[in-house]
């Protein structure tokens, strides 16, 4: 088991690539934190890992309210004493053409994938800074590199990667690794909505030819926050089927 008893938080863990990354990590041996605003979702997940076996807990936190992600930290670290992995995974998107796009659509998307993850790292950092040891993996997205109609989610995962570089190298010193995985388009409710025409399109521009699966980018995620990963620091890894090479 490559995470025996690591303690693991994962936000966004209600669903998708989140829940996907929670299921790895408890299978791995850690003990899941699992959070998220959608109290249910957490619920019913650690409910499952719990009667399977499995050592998990659910906290319903909005990321970008900083008391609530404060005491979420002091939760972990009172229940389990230490805090060893965070998964800066919650994110949102709210696409609109750069002309009609609304303020509260910019200031909602920057908020939660940008904030958020600055507000989850900073506290997480404290608990992983005195016991001089942490992995921290933030989400960034190939649509980082440009996407019509996404200026906000855009510049949020732009932000998330500037966060990686800086983080990584204000906290090596405290033995705590920052990476950032970048996934391409997968499967999850997230890109649902895609309509098959446009679904199409995008596969077609994927020299792998399909979306991910959420498992695949758990699976990055999982060897980032492993040990045979101890010397990466800094890095944006693109898990995106070739997307974001070629031209
Ligand atoms: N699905 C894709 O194609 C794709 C591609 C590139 C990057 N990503 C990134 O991967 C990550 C996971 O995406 P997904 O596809 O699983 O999305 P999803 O929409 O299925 O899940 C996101 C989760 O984040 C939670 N969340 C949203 N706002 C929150 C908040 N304020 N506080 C706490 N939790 C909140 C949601 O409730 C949800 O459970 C995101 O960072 C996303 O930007 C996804």
């Amino acid at each position: 088991m490559r995470l025996k008893d690591r303690v693991a938080l994962i936000t966004g863990a209600g669903r998708g690539i989140g829940e996907a990354i929670a299921r790895r990590f408890a299978a791995e041996g850690a003990i899941v934190v699992a959070t998220d605003v959608m109290e249910e979702n957490i619920k019913k997940l650690t409910n499952e890992l719990n009667a399977n076996g499995f050592r998990s807990m659910a906290i319903p936190v909005n990321v970008t309210n900083k008391n609530e992600v404060e005491s979420m930290v002091q939760k972990v670290v009172s229940n389990y004493g230490r805090l060893d992995i965070l998964i800066n995974n919650a994110a949102i998107n709210r696409d609109a053409l750069t002309k009609k796009m609304t303020e509260e659509q910019w200031d909602t998307v920057i908020d939660i994938n940008l904030k958020g993850s600055f507000l989850c790292a900073k506290a997480a950092a404290e608990p992983m800074m005195e016991q001089k040891y942490g992995k921290i993996n933030n989400t960034a997205s190939i649509g980082a590199l440009g996407n019509i109609g996404q200026a906000n989610y855009t510049a949020s995962k732009m932000g998330v990667i500037g966060l990686t570089s800086t983080l990584a190298l204000e906290l090596a010193r405290y033995n705590i690794n920052v990476n950032c995985v970048s996934p391409g388009g997968t499967e999850t409710t997230m890109t649902a909505g895609i309509p098959d025409n446009v679904r199409q399109k995008i596969i077609e521009g994927i020299p792998l030819k399909r979306f991910a699966k959420p498992e695949e980018i758990a699976n990055l995620h999982l060897f980032l926050v492993s040990e045979e990963a101890s010397f990466i620091t800094g890095q944006t890894i693109f898990c995106d089927g070739g997307s974001s090479v070629g031209f």
